[in-house]
């Protein structure tokens, strides 16, 4: 494979856009005027944040906050993003959900080398789905993840969907102590059963945040988990809540009911019908509270249920004339060489084989191939007791059924496969390329729980 560096720079001395210097906002991230490249500059930096009281914690930060700013397109149309990384690691930006050519992915050395300390890359690439994504690297992600380098990506309908009001939620348990200093993102006996898990619960990089909602109105709720283990079991005791969307996918509007599980990379779109005026709704992760969601005046009308979202364009596999493949995940424990030397802790693997996250040729061993516009049902088999959110770029898939719970086949780029679960999902191979197949639990997923999958 060969790649030609987009562009180069020495340092951001000669980079003019970035309007260093013109005032602390465009810095950081803006809608540039007058700028016929882009219409993001996003930066990766350092940032302090005051996470716990009194003290510091040294993250990293998208356009000046962790979680990242709220990058935003409408479906159909192109997004264009010049990312500018400030830190002193390589890194990259994978967009996940979104289906987008192979060289946009984000994954280093498969769709673009590394971007260097002082370098920039643009982004860009067309928005087919509407949803709520995220971004987030494809480098060091047990750390880069945990830094903080995680942000909300909206696809808006490419007309009104009916809600007038909406908020963001990104969900992330940091992994600092009670210093705010930050703790190991990947301890080996942690990440051989359900992963490293952080300690501080934050919504929108605020502990238990109060977030006000209009008295009345049916408010959008977007929440995405962008933490690298935790599956939040959300629900909200005495909310009027519906979901209208999975990972990006509308549904048929249904009541969220007692609890929905939120896997790592999951997303949920939520219609909550708020009470009236000074009432307050605890959202919560099982019996935890993540936030206070209190109702305050509202001028308008009262808002009633909007209907469901318009579906994506998501071709719909052929199960009739749909080949069958099998993918086992497996608890494997071995030990790669000599991890202070550079080798890697291998815990799980797919179908007999671990991916090692050092190994910068694994992609050109695909574990399986799809034949381009191919109808293809996976039979994915959960053989360990931990559960993993099963992860599939460039490509949206419907899941059909489980062994242990009733689905409605819905489209999705997650499935959060329970323990010892089978299910089946189904695709149609429209995507040309190498694709990535992993756990999203991050430390499964460098621990050897990824694959690759080529359509060619
Ligand atoms: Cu969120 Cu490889 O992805
Ligand atoms: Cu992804
Ligand atoms: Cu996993």
């Amino acid at each position: 494979m060969s790649f030609t560096r987009r562009q180069v720079l020495a340092g951001l001395a000669g980079l003019g856009v970035v309007g260093l210097g013109t005032g602390g906002v465009r810095y950081w991230l803006g809608r540039p005027e007058n700028v016929a490249t882009h219409d993001y500059e996003l930066i990766a930096a350092p940032l302090d944040m005051e996470l716990v009281p009194g003290h510091v914690t040294p993250a990293w930060a998208y356009g000046g906050q962790a979680p990242g700013l709220e990058l935003r397109c409408r479906q159909g149309e192109r997004l264009r993003v010049r990312f500018i990384n400030k830190l002193e690691v390589d890194t990259t930006i994978h967009w996940h959900g979104i289906r987008l050519p192979l060289e946009m992915d984000g994954v280093p050395y498969l769709s673009q080398l590394p971007v260097q300390p002082g370098e920039y890359f643009d982004y860009n690439f067309i928005c087919p789905d509407a949803g709520s994504y995220w971004y987030h690297p494809h480098t060091a992600s047990t750390e880069q993840l945990g830094r903080g380098l995680v942000g909300p990506l909206i696809i808006e309908e490419r007309e009104p969907s009916g809600f007038r009001h909406e908020r963001t939620l990104s969900l992330k348990t940091w992994h600092i102590d009670e210093a705010g200093a930050f703790t190991e993102f990947l301890v080996p006996r942690q990440a051989a059963r359900e992963g490293t898990r952080g300690r501080l619960s934050t919504i929108n990089g605020v502990p238990t945040p109060t977030l006000e909602l209009p008295a009345g109105q049916v408010v959008r709720l977007r929440l995405i988990n962008v933490d690298s283990t935790i599956t939040y079991r959300l629900n909200l005791p005495g909310g009027d809540a519906r979901i209208y969307a999975l990972d990006g996918n509308p549904v048929e509007p249904l009541p969220l009911g007692k609890e929905y599980w939120i896997g790592p990379g999951m997303r949920v779109d939520l219609a909550l019908k708020v009470p009236a005026e000074g009432a307050e709704l605890p959202l919560r992760n099982g019996p935890l509270r993540l936030a206070t969601l209190k109702s305050v005046a509202s001028a308008e009308p009262a808002g009633d249920w909007p209907p469901a979202l318009p579906a994506n364009p998501v071709l719909e596999p052929d199960l009739a004339r749909a080949e069958t493949l099998r993918f086992n995940f497996e608890w494997a424990a071995m030990l790669s060489g000599d991890v202070e030397r550079g080798g890697s802790y291998k815990y799980w693997q797919i179908n007999g084989q671990a991916w090692d996250i050092n190994d910068k040729t694994c992609a050109d061993r695909p574990i399986a191939t799809l034949q381009k516009d191919g109808h293809y049902i996976f039979v994915l088999r959960n053989m360990a007791q931990y559960q993993h959110p099963i992860h599939l770029h460039g490509m949206t898939f419907k899941v059909l059924s489980s062994d242990r719970r009733k689905i409605v086949p819905y489209f999705t780029d997650t499935y959060l496969l329970g323990k010892n679960e089978t299910a089946r999902i189904a695709l149609v191979a429209d995507n040309p390329g190498v694709w990535m197949f992993h756990c999203h639990v991050i430390d499964h997923m460098e621990t050897g729980l990824m694959a690759a999958i080529a359509v060619v």
